[in-house]
C-alpha cells in the first residue's frame, strides 16, 4: 500500500501532462541548435589519400567528401604531370574543391610545387594544422631533421595536444615497396620514437595500402587514389597489405583514441584500427 501511496502522489490530470509535454518541446527548440552545433563543431574527422589519378573515374573524390569529414587530407600527386588548375577545376577533382571541405595537402614528387602553392592559399609546404587535439605536421618535399623535430616539439608540449601526426609524400617506413625509403627516414623515425604524441604517420607514394607499426609508431601508406596500383609486398612490420585497391583512410579523433578505417571505393571497410 505504502508503495502505491507513493506513485499515486505523481499521478497528472491530462491538462498537466499536457503542459509537461509542451515544456519539453519548448525545452527542446530551444536547446536543439546549440545541441547540434556543439556536435557539429566537436566532430573531429580527417579522410587521406594520395597519389590521385583517373584510375578510378573520380569515385576518389566522391569517396573523400561522401561523409563531410572535417578535413581532407591529400597526401601528394594530386594529379601527376596534367597542368594543376585543369585538373582542379574542370576534372574528377572538383567535387573536393566543390564540397568547402578545408584541405590539407602535402607536396608530392610530381607536383608542381608553385602553382598547387597558389591553388591551396599556401606560402610553404612546410606547416603545421590543428585539429582538435591533433597537430598535423606537414612534411615538404627535403624535410629538414631539425625543423621538422622543431614542430614535432611544439606538439608534444602543447597540453591542448593529444596526438602528433606527421604527414608526407614519400614514405619513412614502408614494406618493400617500388619506392623504397631513402637512408635519412632512419633518423626521421628515430626522431619520432622520442615523441611519446607520435602515434601515426601517415604516407603514400606508394600505390597501394600498408597499415605498418615499428617501434609502437603506426605507419599508413594509401597511395590508393587512382594511379596504377603496384605489385608490391608485405614484410617484418607490415600488419595489413591492400594491393588493386583504391580507397580512402577515414580517421576520427576522441580524447583517448584515434580510430580509422580504410573504406574502397565501393564503400566497403577493408581494415580498421585505432591507436591510442
Ligand atoms: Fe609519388
Amino acid at each position: 500500500m505504502f508503495e502505491w501511496r507513493r506513485v499515486s502522489k505523481f499521478k497528472l490530470t491530462p491538462l498537466e501532462w499536457l503542459l509537461v509535454a509542451a515544456g519539453g518541446i519548448l525545452l527542446l527548440k530551444t536547446l536543439g541548435p546549440k545541441l547540434r552545433s556543439y556536435a557539429v563543431t566537436d566532430a573531429r574527422t580527417f579522410n587521406a589519400v594520395g597519389d590521385i589519378d583517373y584510375g578510378d573515374d573520380g569515385r576518389t573524390s566522391q569517396n573523400l567528401i561522401s561523409d563531410n569529414p572535417t578535413r581532407i587530407v591529400l597526401l601528394g600527386d594530386f594529379g601527376y604531370d596534367r597542368s594543376p588548375s585543369v585538373w582542379w577545376d574542370s576534372s574528377t577533382m572538383a567535387p573536393i574543391r566543390s564540397s568547402g571541405i578545408p584541405i590539407i595537402p602535402i607536396i608530392g614528387n610530381h607536383d608542381n610545387s608553385s602553382q598547387y602553392l597558389k591553388i591551396f592559399g599556401l606560402t610553404s609546404w612546410n606547416y603545421t594544422r590543428t585539429l582538435g587535439n591533433v597537430r598535423f605536421v606537414v612534411l615538404p618535399a627535403r624535410p629538414s631533421l631539425s625543423s621538422i623535430e622543431s614542430k614535432v616539439k611544439a606538439g608534444q608540449n602543447d597540453p591542448n595536444i593529444r596526438w602528433v601526426i606527421p604527414l608526407m609524400h614519400k614514405c619513412i617506413v614502408t614494406p618493400k615497396g617500388s619506392h623504397h625509403p631513402p637512408e635519412i627516414s632512419i633518423n626521421f623515425h628515430k626522431m619520432f620514437m622520442k615523441y611519446s604524441k607520435v602515434k601515426l604517420v601517415l604516407q603514400a607514394h606508394n600505390h597501394n595500402y600498408f597499415r605498418s607499426v615499428k617501434n609502437g609508431i603506426t605507419y599508413m601508406v594509401v597511395g590508393t587514389g587512382g594511379r596504377t596500383p603496384y605489385n608490391d609486398a608485405s614484410d617484418l612490420w607490415t600488419k595489413v597489405h591492400l594491393t588493386n585497391v583504391y580507397g580512402v583512410l577515414k580517421c576520427s579523433t576522441t580524447s583517448t583514441n584515434i580510430n580509422c578505417r580504410f573504406v574502397d571505393n565501393s564503400g566497403a571497410t577493408r581494415d580498421s584500427f585505432s591507436v591510442s
